[in-house]
């Protein structure tokens, strides 16, 4: 399974899962619809399934159009049936989600929003967070309480180390600023900073990212308590 990382609207993702050998593929998060039409007209792949994380608009933009062009299945979580336009397939926490080759399993992830969920395509090691993890961030806690958004990224430290981690939005660097004023001697994000800024001059993606960079230096799955995360998280809504 390849990934193409498609740039939508401000600084969201969105992301082309294609099987190279049937060309048949996914769009995780269609914020809007017009760079993924210019991708597949370009190269051919026939878009099957549209996946999305949340309901809010810069991630399901496009699905309308999508679905009506290509004749693809809407795919959300059961309990955003009424909010996620074109839903077709409800799928629910801990499912395995399976079609043709594409093979993932359904995280319920709540806080950003209540219905949030995260696609872990385990075979290939990758998993599409949305906007609950960022690479050196989470999601703003919207809908749901503090306590889901810290048992929901308690959920993706379970994972295997190298997994790769494809989030919803460009925010690395702004995140990055955050880690290092409460984390200043964290040698390993310093690191990372120096790749992040490297790879953003050179008008490249940092995503994905991986869990192990992410443990090490995202401050937000370094809390070890309830406590700890929820003064961070309010602390980065005024930083
Ligand atoms: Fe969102």
């Amino acid at each position: 399974m390849r990934v193409e990382i498609i740039k939508c609207l401000q600084d969201n993702y969105s992301y082309i899962l294609i099987d190279e050998a049937s060309l048949n593929a996914c769009i995780i998060d269609p914020g809007d619809s017009k760079p993924i039409i210019n991708f597949i007209e370009n190269n051919n792949i026939k878009l099957k399934y549209i996946l999305n994380t949340h309901h809010h608009y810069d991630h399901v933009g496009g699905n309308s159009e999508l679905k009506k062009r290509y004749r693809s299945e809407v795919i959300g979580f059961k309990d955003d049936r009424h909010r996620i336009p074109e839903i077709d397939i409800f799928v629910s926490d801990n499912e395995i989600w399976k079609k043709d080759n594409f093979e993932a399993k359904i995280y319920h992830t709540p806080g950003h929003t209540t219905g949030h969920i995260a696609f872990h395509f385990y075979k290939d090691n990758k998993i599409f967070t949305g906007d609950t993890l960022f690479s050196l961030g989470c999601g703003k806690v919207l809908e749901g309480t503090h306590e889901q958004m810290f048992a929901s990224l308690n959920k993706f430290k379970e994972l295997p180390l190298d997994t790769e981690i494809y989030c919803g939005h460009e925010y690395t660097l702004q995140n990055s600023n955050f880690c290092l004023a409460y984390d200043s001697t964290n040698s390993k994000l310093k690191e990372k900073i120096k790749i992040i800024k490297k790879k953003l001059s050179n008008n490249l993606t940092t995503v994905p990212t991986q869990l192990n960079d992410e443990l090490e230096c995202n401050i937000f799955l370094k809390a070890k308590s309830l406590e700890s995360f929820s003064i961070l998280r309010d602390l980065k809504d005024n930083f």
